[in-house]
């Protein structure tokens, strides 16, 4: 028997129901989640086995530079990823309302099922508003479609709603709004429109993929201090897409780092920004322009660009570009993601001796 049967054995087959019950203290929980793009060149592993988990009422950051794999981690969770791209392993574990749980994983892209859960239990907010707004119907018609679908049929009331949900997202003259077209509003406003609409059906989890990176920082500032308020309100999870540490640093509770298509560090906001562990979580914080800072702030901390992960050899992801690389090590297998200290992961050489297994 090869070492993968044996993996794949003891840690993911025994009782796969009994093991979705047991831990329901998440909204979502993705574990070795595995996305490729079959091309004609090769395979392009965009995610390739990223871990994380979303408790209720949670923030957790995504940070990585562009190309590490976040939004098609955020399109496997929605099961709305582009062709030629699949799920091919993994499981995307979700928490009913009433206490069950599905592998989302497993869903048909193009069933009922999950169309139930796109926008009633999870949504998302991306950077263009467009991608979900139509530009042919009004802010308010869209709005209130939504809310048909999945939270009541009754007109009026459906109305009433998305008034009073235009209204939340601080447009103003909510009234006027209403009956206006996307292209009437304002890059923050359109965005506005766009979180009153992903929240209209009270999601329990909320994914944003760089929703305020094409605004301004006064507009970004605003943003973000809007979904603070409407977290609390609603009593949702965000799941937090960026490739800026700022504001990582403003909304997060806790910050996957991701290279690669995979997670290589994750802790606490406080912990990864006072203690960071991977030469990359290191390089992307040096990299960070500081006011005050003598100019020690590099924007190239880090050499090199991310590679296009096209028929990627077995082996720490951030090899080619490391400082710290170690020869015979960091390119003859890849690292786990291994616990340091409480709550605090690092997939690295430098600190853990672990490998992946390795798959026939
Ligand atoms: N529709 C697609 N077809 C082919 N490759 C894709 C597609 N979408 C993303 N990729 C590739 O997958 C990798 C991860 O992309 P992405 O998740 O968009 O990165 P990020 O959101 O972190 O910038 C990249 O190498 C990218 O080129
Ligand atoms: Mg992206």
């Amino acid at each position: 028997m090869n070492l993968s049967i044996v993996y794949n054995m003891t840690i993911f087959s025994p009782d796969r129901d009994a093991a979705m019950q047991s831990d329901l203290e998440y909204v979502l929980q993705v574990r070795d989640l595995k996305t490729y793009f079959h091309l004609p060149e090769g395979t392009l592993k965009a995610v390739d086995g990223v871990d994380l988990t979303v408790a209720p009422r949670q923030t957790v950051g995504v940070i990585g530079e562009s190309g590490s794999g976040k939004s098609v981690t955020a399109q496997s969770i929605l099961q709305i990823v582009p062709t030629p791209g699949s799920i091919e392993s993994g499981q995307i574990l979700l928490s009913r309302r009433d206490g069950s749980a599905i592998d989302i994983a497993r869903m048909n892209p193009r069933g009922r099922a999950i169309r139930e859960i796109r926008g009633a239990e999870i949504s998302m907010v991306f950077q263009e508003p467009m991608t979900s707004l139509s530009p042919v119907h009004t802010i308010g018609a869209q709005i209130v479609e939504a809310i048909r679908l999945h939270v009541t049929r009754d007109r009026r009331k459906a109305k009433d709603l998305a008034l009073d949900m235009i209204n939340r997202v601080g447009i103003s003259n909510p009234a006027q709004r209403f009956d206006e077209y996307p292209h009437q509003l304002s890059g923050g406003m359109r965005q506005r429109a766009m979180i009153a609409m992903a929240l209209c059906c009270s999601p329990s989890l909320l994914i944003a993929d760089e929703p305020t990176t094409a605004l301004d920082v006064t507009v970004q500032a605003q943003i973000l201090e809007l979904m603070k308020e409407l977290q609390d309100e609603f009593g949702m999870a965000i799941m937090y897409i960026t490739h800026d540490l700022g504001v990582i640093a403003e909304i997060a509770d806790e910050v996957n780092v991701m290279y690669l298509g995979r997670v290589v560090e994750r802790a606490s906001t406080v912990e990864l920004f006072k203690n960071p562990l991977h030469p990359y979580t290191q390089g992307l914080l040096k990299s960070i322009p500081r006011l005050g800072g003598r100019g020690r702030g590099r924007l190239d901390a880090i050499r090199g660009n991310v590679p296009v992960p096209m028929n990627p050899p077995p082996q720490c992801g951030f090899a080619g570009r490391c400082d710290d690389f170690i020869a015979g090590k960091c390119d003859a297998a890849v690292p786990s993601l291994v616990e340091l200290d409480q709550d605090h992961f690092v997939r690295c050489y430098l600190h853990s001796e672990d490998s992946e297994p390795v798959y026939a």
